[in-house]
């Protein structure tokens, strides 16, 4: 993965090198202004972090991944972003002691979550890229807290275009690695292979043909993508009026349901994210008190990974934002069982995933999401709510090891905001250790704790009884 090599000083190294956003991340870049897409990885640690071995391999990071040194740069009369790389490696991390630590926990305090939590709420709602845009802002940021005597939180925050989910996770590993290398000293000699320009966006890597979509076709879909959204369901707005910010609520299952769900899934045929996406569906309908048989229909965005079948196939290493979403709505009369749900929302996916939608619609949701936020009152409510929830196709997995015990690692999360344009409730999934843990974000106070919390209690009841009682 990394190469050791002597630095060669190559004169032109000494100059940044820029290249223009591709559409995908455009879109990010105007959706995190307003508050989606800030991803934030928080560890919690029962060892103190050493800020000198974790500024090291953070620049041996940002060496080997050019994205990760560089910064946004608004071009204001041609409206482009784009990315100006220097040539070296610059990121300073910010220490917070247990004084700051505790009066930024103070500031949100709340007695139902844990310190470490708020601090992951805290650093969700820190927007670097809010509306100063008369100079360049680097899109990685790191941060470490003291919560007292015996437990330390780092954090990692990027802006999205340049670090979607898989990212987030290789990142995490390759900075356990470096921190294992460098503390037995074999990272000393070693200097990673500094790569000096940043990699292309999605839209480049697109296989040949996929993405062409006849005109009327394109027509005709936008039309239906924006009409929809007026006939869409939504779960109850608490407080549309106030300003947004995200929360977090966990859904977590034990190994043995777990289990039971996998071995559901892969009984029908069908990936977690359908019976995710089922269970929320039917936890929201539930939720609304209508009278029965009434038809509601929700929009589910599925994310889908699209480093391996792309042109040429990208590593998982390969930083940036390569995912594709596709958006499908489902009627809901609340008398199907989770198993039909999941089945229909899965086979949907599917199904448009094998006619190429996320290829060929991509640039149409790009194109909405942009619109959403130039134009929120085109929302209900002007909640700037795109889709009711989102999962992945895919969950991380993670199976801890010997390196997370030696670093001291006893948690860690990684998420993203949502309180700009969004759904409602966004699912990050991990099987850690074989248990289902879910980070589920949520823009408050459009939506409550105690609604939320409700919602997932719920959807944990319907993924656990739907398991119990097979149909
Ligand atoms: C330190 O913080 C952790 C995590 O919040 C908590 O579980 C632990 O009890 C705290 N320890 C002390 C000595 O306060």
């Amino acid at each position: 993965m990394f190469h050791s090599q002597i630095q060669d000083p190559n004169p032109q190294a000494s100059e940044p090198t820029s290249r223009l956003v591709g559409g995908t991340e455009y879109s990010w870049c105007r959706a995190v202004p307003t508050g989606t897409g800030i991803t934030v990885l928080a560890l919690l640690l029962s060892k103190p972090p050493d800020i000198s071995l974790l500024q090291n391999a953070l620049h041996k990071l940002q060496n080997y991944h050019p994205i990760l040194r560089s910064k946004l740069h608004y071009d204001s009369p041609s409206n482009t972003f784009s990315f100006i790389t220097p040539p070296l490696p610059h990121l300073q991390i910010s220490a917070f002691d247990l004084s700051s630590t505790s009066q930024i926990i103070h500031d949100h305090d709340r007695d139902d979550v844990t310190p470490f939590h708020l601090i992951l709420e805290h650093e969700l709602n820190q927007n670097a890229w809010q509306n100063d845009n008369t100079c360049d802002t680097d899109v990685f940021f790191v941060r470490t807290y003291a919560l007292n005597d015996t437990r330390w939180v780092v954090v990692f925050r990027l802006h999205t275009s340049v670090c979607d989910r898989a990212s987030a996770v290789s990142l995490l590993k390759e900075m356990l690695k470096l921190i294992g290398d460098e503390r037995e000293g074999e990272g000393i000699e070693v200097e990673y292979e500094r790569k000096s320009e940043v990699s292309l966006g999605i839209e480049d890597f697109i296989p040949s043909g996929k993405a062409n979509k006849p005109f009327w076709a394109r027509g005709v879909d936008m039309l239906g993508y924006s009409l929809n959204s007026f006939r869409l369901s939504n779960i109850d707005f608490v407080d549309a009026s106030s300003i947004r910010g995200s929360k977090v609520a966990r859904l977590r299952l034990d190994s043995a349901e777990t289990q039971r769900i996998l071995e559901g899934c892969k009984s029908r045929g069908i990936k977690l994210c359908g019976a995710l996406a089922a269970a929320g569906l039917i936890a929201a309908r539930s939720s609304k008190c209508l009278p029965e048989h009434q038809r509601e229909r929700y929009a589910v965005v599925t994310l889908t990974d699209c480093r391996s079948i792309l042109d040429p196939v990208l590593s998982s290493n390969h930083l940036g934002f390569y995912h594709s979403a596709v958006l499908n709505t489902h009627d809901t009369d609340g008398t199907e069982t989770l198993w039909e749900l999941a089945t229909r929302t899965y086979t949907a996916f599917a199904n448009a995933k094998n006619s190429n939608k996320h290829f060929t619609d991509m640039s149409d949701l790009n194109f909405l999401m942009c619109k959403a936020i130039e134009n929120p009152g085109l929302t209900p409510s002007s909640s700037l709510r795109t889709a009711f929830i989102s999962v992945f196709e895919d969950p991380v997995i993670d199976e801890s090891n010997g390196l997370h015990q030696e670093i001291g690692v006893e948690d860690y999360i990684g998420c993203s905001s949502v309180h700009g344009v969004g759904p409602s409730i966004a699912i990050f999934d991990t099987l850690r250790d074989g248990q289902l843990d879910c980070a589920c974000v949520y823009p408050s106070p459009l939506h409550s704790e105690e609604q939320m919390h409700q919602l997932l209690d719920e959807m944990k009841r319907i993924l656990v009884d739907g398991c119990n009682s097979e149909s």
